[in-house]
């Protein structure tokens, strides 16, 4: 059984989970009612809010799990990519208790940890039932406020290897939906505003599109010879193009009117009824283009190194149209896909005890001097190199 925590940005969160394959608690904290008045993460702020929760959050997740830090094996942290400041609260509690347990601490990569999610769910469904486990190797996408990154995920008996094969090259495709919501005036954070609001509008009203981002892939230097440019995302022009947009369209009062009117924590329904149509149209046509956009360089990548199934993780996997329209082109290619569930999309531990489960496998200890790492990778990049348009 393994403790694992995470605070590498605005959830503090506690989970124990046993042999990666079953949960048997997963707490975690939402910070969203602090960055709320700021429209995004103050990094500050959030180091402060771990501090304060780290404890009670551990403990929760104990007692929900009905054991004590002696029933434990290893306790498992993220040590990047993240705030600095965040991690190292989760860092500095988790080295502290298993010092004081006597038991090993191991370090997880938070996007190893993403992909884990899936895995971590798949394990637990062929538990007690004959269903199949999805063909290897996976093309993973993690997408999420902070990242958007496409891997190649395999396994070496209880062991895995991952290769970078797609990223974006400036914004990530949550912070796109953070930052369009906030200029429209609506909550942080904003990719559920979208999700929600985008069920009411026209997605074809505004023909967004997304041209292949500049690059000079060095087709010679990658062995595989794929082009990689075609798997880079880009998403800070989309951001712009709303904003040009509602200046065109003169939108800046009604803007200002919802900014105003809208409440420490709206309901959808008041949310709607702050919005009218040419707004409405606005969001759907931006979920649109942006879904459609990840939605064809990660089939083109899956295509391109032939994998057998497709994971599909973090924030803004949550997002139900994403949903729908990865599962249909999924089902028109016969390529099984999974995604984690709402809890375990977004942030949280359980994830992070799951991926820790190989490492205690393999005796992949974490050192006494580990320390954050805000801008830790995963895996071997592919030979790519890229200038944003
Ligand atoms: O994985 P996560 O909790 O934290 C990071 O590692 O970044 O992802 C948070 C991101 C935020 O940008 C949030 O707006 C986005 O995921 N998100 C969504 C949805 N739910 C969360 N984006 C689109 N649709 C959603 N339903
Ligand atoms: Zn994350």
């Amino acid at each position: 059984m393994i403790l694992g925590i995470e605070t590498s940005c605005d959830e503090t969160a506690a989970a124990v989970v046993r042999r990666g394959a079953e949960t048997l608690s997963n707490i975690v904290a939402s910070q969203i009612a602090t960055h709320l008045p700021y429209g995004g993460v103050v990094p500050e702020l959030a180091s402060r809010e771990h501090l304060r929760n780290i404890v009670p959050v551990v403990r929760a997740a104990l007692r929900e799990a009905g054991i004590t830090f002696r029933d434990l094996d290893a306790f498992a942290v993220t040590n990047g990519p993240g705030l600095a400041g965040a991690l190292l609260v989760g860092i500095s509690y988790a080295k502290a208790l298993a010092y004081a347990a006597g038991k090993p601490l191991i370090a997880v990569n938070h996007l190893e940890g993403h992909i884990h999610a899936v895995l971590l769910e798949q394990a637990q469904l062929a538990s007690g039932s004959d269903a199949e486990p999805l063909p290897l190797p996976a093309l993973a996408l993690v997408v999420s406020g902070g990242h958007t990154h496409l891997y190649l995920a395999r396994r070496h008996g209880d062991s895995w290897t991952y290769r970078n094969v797609g990223r974006t090259v400036d914004d990530a495709a949550g912070e796109a939906f953070d930052k369009v919501a906030k200029l429209l005036g609506l909550g942080y954070p904003g990719g559920p505003w979208i999700d929600a609001l985008a069920a009411h509008g026209n997605p074809y009203a505004i023909p967004f599109s997304f041209s292949q981002v500049k690059a000079k892939a060095h087709r010679r230097e990658d062995p595989t010879g794929i082009d990689a440019r075609s798997t880079l995302f880009s998403f800070s022009g989309i951001k712009t193009a709303v904003l040009r947009y509602t200046q065109i369209h003169g939108m800046a009062e009604s803007i200002e009117v919802r900014r105003a009117s809208l409440g420490a924590s709206p309901t959808v329904a008041e949310a709607l009824s702050l919005c009218d149509q040419q707004t409405l149209d606005l969001i759907a046509s931006f979920q649109r283009a942006v879904i459609d956009d990840l939605r064809r360089k990660t089939f083109r990548a899956a295509e391109m190194h032939g994998v057998n199934s497709l994971f599909i993780s973090g924030g803004v996997a949550a997002n139900r149209e994403l949903r729908v329209r990865f599962t249909a082109e999924a089902s028109d290619r016969e390529l099984p896909i999974a995604f984690p569930s709402l809890a375990l999309s977004t942030d949280n531990a359980a994830m992070i005890a799951a991926a820790a489960w190989p490492r205690l496998l393999g005796n992949d200890f974490a050192r006494p001097d580990l320390t954050a790492d805000p801008s830790l990778t995963l895996g071997k990049a592919a030979a790519q190199t890229a200038d944003p348009l």
